[in-house]
């Protein structure tokens, strides 16, 4: 059966999922809402849509969509999934029940409790005297707000002037509105962190290859977080003696806590790791694709789009074919993110030097009269295909040498730490 498609997102990310899909023998029809300036390449964009739930869920009843692949969390926290499936249209991501494991941080780690999946010691608090008190009987702490933040309502504190400042800011200056009313303070993990991702459905799940990225916008991972600044899959941070610890102690418990509460969860579960000592700890769980992992992900997978979405939709193990390779994802970033920076400058990419087996997806991209511009503050990812860590690496640097827009900015050590255990191991 030949499918028609909907990507709701408009990021790398997106642009990944679409590239993949447009490859696809059993795509018919693909769109994308809202898009960007390298997702039309492959994907329709109605013009001019308003991105909300309910245009959303007229829209892809209107053009018959079989599918639709949620790219971002918060329409799926807001019901995006839910309206869809009322009509009997597929997707890949949870319902708005489901999606409370990203959407509500004391959600996801009182069902962490609940079914014994490893994670950071915390206490939750709703009144900022109490939080403060608490603070007084620890000393190194990790403060987040409880609801979506977009990435920024995490405080990693070394001290505990940096925890009582972050707690006033959450919880009396308002700084996240009601998503900091509640706030969870949990104790600080050390190790490396990992990204798994999985497809699941009630009675089975997949794990994709792990991956790792790169928040800190600085080469050494210092400096503010970002979206992320580069990824690489897979990442020999987690071997297979970890993933199996990971199956065990944490998916497989995940799962069967979503079937007990009754959700229904037919999308993926991103589970941010901290890996200590060998013992895998659960950080976070995002409910949809990684931004970037996806982009390093996605080229080394061979298997059908369309058969994977058809699998998680029929509640079957999904068998995931991979390259034996390496990709490297490297995001060109606009000078100053994720402080502010300036959009709408001439990209130019020179094709005819780029090595083979590289991807440029496109992120704060946007077409006009047929030149792209920059329009946020990650704008292309490049992602690059090798035999082995060090040349995959190599070539993504390679590639940028063909890129350029004023004011660009990248790390120049993404996969450092695989780098690192490639030449130990050699
Ligand atoms: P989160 O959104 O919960 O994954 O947090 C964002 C980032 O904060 C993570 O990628 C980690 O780098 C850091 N972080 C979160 N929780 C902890 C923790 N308990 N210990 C150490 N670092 C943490
Ligand atoms: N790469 C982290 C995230 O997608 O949230």
């Amino acid at each position: 059966m030949k499918a028609n498609v909907l990507v709701v997102g408009g990021g790398g990310r997106e642009d990944a999922i679409v590239w993949k899909l447009s490859r696809s023998d059993n795509t018919e029809n693909l769109y994308c809402i809202p898009g960007n300036g390298g997702i039309t390449r492959r994907a329709l964009i109605p013009e001019n849509f308003p991105s909300t739930n309910d245009s959303i869920i007229k829209f892809a009843k209107e053009k018959s969509m079989d599918f639709v692949v949620v790219g971002p969390e918060q329409p799926l926290a807001e019901g995006l999934a839910d309206g869809l499936r009322a009509l009997g249209i597929s997707v890949l991501g949870p319902g708005s029940q489901g999606a409370r494991l990203e959407g509500s941080k004391s959600f996801a780690k009182n069902f962490m409790k609940k079914y014994n999946v490893p994670t950071a010691e915390f206490e939750i608090f709703s009144d900022s005297t109490a939080a403060l008190d608490y603070l007084k009987t620890k000393e190194k702490v990790v403060i987040k707000a409880d609801g979506l933040c977009a990435g920024k309502g995490v405080y990693v504190c070394s001290s505990r002037e940096e925890a009582t400042a972050a707690v006033r800011e959450i919880m009396q200056e308002k700084k996240f509105s009601e998503a900091g009313n509640k706030i969870i303070i949990e104790d600080m993990l050390r190790g490396e962190e990992a990204s798994i991702i999985v497809l699941m459905s009630p009675d089975n799940y997949s794990v994709m290859l792990p991956s790792q990225d790169h928040k800190a916008v600085f080469e050494g991972d210092s400096g503010p977080n970002t979206g992320g600044m580069g990824a690489y899959a897979p990442t020999g941070a987690v071997n297979p003696e970890i993933l199996k610890k990971v199956e065990k102690n944490i998916i497989g418990p995940v799962s069967d806590g979503l079937r007990r509460e009754r959700i229904d969860y037919r999308g993926v579960l991103y589970i941010g790791l901290m890996i200590c000592d060998g013992e895998p700890q659960v950080l976070e769980f995002n409910v949809r694709f990684g931004d970037p992992e996806t982009e390093a992900m996605l080229p080394l997978l061979k298997t059908d789009f369309i058969e994977l979405l058809s699998g998680v939709e029929r509640d079957e193990k999904v068998i995931l074919d991979w390259e034996k390779q390496v990709c490297v994802d490297v995001v060109l970033a606009s000078g100053g993110y994720p402080g502010s920076y300036e959009s709408g400058k001439k990209i130019k990419i020179n094709r005819e030097d780029m090595p083979e087996g590289v991807n440029i997806f496109h992120a704060g991209t946007q077409l006009k009269n047929g030149k792209l511009y920059t329009s946020g503050g990650r704008v292309l990812n490049v992602a690059a295909r090798g035999n082995d860590i060090v040349e995959a690496v190599r070539k993504a640097y390679k590639a940028i040498e063909s890129i350029s827009f004023e004011n660009m900015y990248f790390r120049k050590d993404i996969g450092h730490k695989e780098v690192k255990r490639y030449e130990c191991g050699k």
